[in-house]
């Protein structure tokens, strides 16, 4: 089976590992109607009404097709409010592929940072993390703690070609625990295939050494697993010593050296709903089961319903096979490299989820302030019905003590690939759009904020653009 599989990965082209059964037929809109729509929606995609999109690359998150197969386990839900059938089946898949002894079902991956964040952190402590996620920084600054970005500053230059951009900086981690002490440092928040740094992966080496330190200063290591699968994909095309192992095996092995996992399950995992906490430790496990009642439901459904869980651990299985893993990657590679080869300049190297737009350099003569990648974002929307999502200084927020802007030295729009939704030739629309825009960069002008939210203001922060 192994021997067959590498193979497969060494051929130079791939192809979608399924045929499609059922389409969705696509609304095309006009710019004119597009027009009134950005109005009505501030200039935000988030509010945008998804009717009004042709495209749609605003997240990779709970948009995949999901197969004949999750379907069918569709139709398997125990609908039990206790004691599900399909908790049973979901526990023991994550525990066979993820190997963690214990699952907490969530709602959806914001769910478990909530659990997590509440148990392990305790006012004034610092978290360090492999650059932040918006939801993981909020609520793990709701629970008192304050973030510490350890990652490798490679992450923050998109010209950088360097192959683990989502490696921790160990010098910045030990700076960190030398000036706070261990004691205030409740865990590391590890992320698998970095999001915010452009989908980034880090290294088996990586892992390796920051268990060793974790260990000698007995501060566990909290994966946060939604994109994990994709960074073991990583790890397998460019790390010595891996090229036989399967994307399963090098999982296991991330996992195995964690002490347990947050998980968005509506990216990997190929759901469209759900998530869940994971770990080892019995007195942590304790305490998620007692507080997962309190925000999400009880622990054997924690906010989805029992068909939910049966998708999920179909999904998990489909999710870690190399036909499906080449293809994820294929496509978002084969829209990325049709950019370069225009000149547009992007976030090297090209990640696993998603080509993140690199809006310094696309249009240079708007400020940070105002907002260029929401500018962007909502540009593209007007000329082409495609939607993507700005990762700039809005989705940044503000610095809670100085209440600055952060101006973040990634200022990116994001064109997310869903998982198994479209095709080559949605691809090639995609980049012809986008080139065309680039041809005509000077024209995009800046936005201003009008309305400011109070947590994770992209989500509905509206803007108009400067005259
Ligand atoms: N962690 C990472 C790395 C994520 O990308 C997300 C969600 C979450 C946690 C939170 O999970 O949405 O299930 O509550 N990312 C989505 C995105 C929203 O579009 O990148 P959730």
């Amino acid at each position: 089976m192994r021997r067959m599989d590498t193979q497969t990965h060494k051929k130079r082209t791939w192809a979608e590992p399924y045929k499609i059964k059922m389409v969705e037929l696509l609304r095309m809109t006009t710019r004119e109607e597009r027009l009134v729509a950005i109005r009505e929606a501030g200039y935000n995609t988030f509010l945008t009404r998804s009717r009004d999109v042709y495209i749609d690359l605003l997240t990779d998150s709970g948009t995949s097709a999901m197969s004949d197969r999750q379907w069918a386990g569709m139709m398997l839900g125990d609908e039990a409010y206790s004691g599900s059938e399909n908790f049973y089946h979901l526990e023991s898949v994550v525990r066979e592929y993820y190997g963690y002894k214990y699952l907490v079902p969530t709602h959806q991956g914001r769910g478990a940072e909530n659990l997590m964040s509440k148990i392990l952190i305790e006012k004034g402590d610092y978290v360090p993390g492999n650059m932040y996620f918006t939801t993981t920084r909020l609520h793990q600054e709701l629970a008192g703690g304050i973030f510490v970005d350890v990652i490798v500053d490679e992450a923050h230059e998109p010209e950088s070609t360097f192959q683990f951009k989502g490696n921790v900086d160990l010098r910045k981690l030990a700076a960190l625990v030398d000036e706070v002490g261990a004691n205030h440092v409740p865990y590391i928040s590890l992320e698998g295939n970095v999001n915010m740094a452009g989908g980034q992966p880090f290294s088996m080496a990586n892992l390796r050494e920051l268990r060793l330190y974790c260990d000698q200063h007995d501060i566990p290591i909290m994966l946060d697993a939604t994109r994990t699968i994709e960074n073991a994909w990583f790890i397998r095309e460019r790390e010595d010593g891996y090229a036989r192992k399967t994307v399963r095996e090098i999982l296991r092995e991330i996992c195995d050296m964690t002490d347990g996992c947050t998980m968005s399950a509506k990216k990997d995992a190929l759901v469209n709903i759900g998530g869940f906490f994971a770990c080892n430790d019995d007195e942590v496990y304790q305490k998620a089961q007692n507080l997962v009642v309190v925000y999400e439901g009880l622990h054997t459904y924690g906010g989805m319903a029992g068909r939910d869980m049966e998708a999920m651990a179909q999904g998990i299985r489909e999710a870690v096979t190399e036909e499906h893993m080449a293809a994820r990657i294929g496509q978002v590679r084969y829209l990325g490299q049709k950019l370069e080869a225009a000149g547009v300049p992007i976030v090297e190297p090209i990640g696993s989820h998603a080509i993140f737009l690199d809006v310094r350099r696309f249009l240079p003569h708007i400020d940070q302030d105002e907002y260029p990648a929401q500018a962007l974002a909502a540009e593209l929307f007007i000329e082409s019905g495609i939607r993507s999502m700005e990762r700039g200084n809005v989705s940044a927020g503000r610095d809670p003590v100085t209440g600055e802007n952060r101006r973040p030295r990634l200022e990116l729009v994001r064109l997310t690939i869903p998982r198994r939704v479209y095709t080559q030739a949605h691809m090639d629309v995609v980049a012809e759009c986008v080139i065309d825009l680039y041809q005509r960069r000077e024209q995009i002008r800046g936005l201003k904020m009008v309305y400011e939210p109070e947590y994770l203001r992209f989500f509905q922060a509206r803007f108009e653009p400067i005259a």
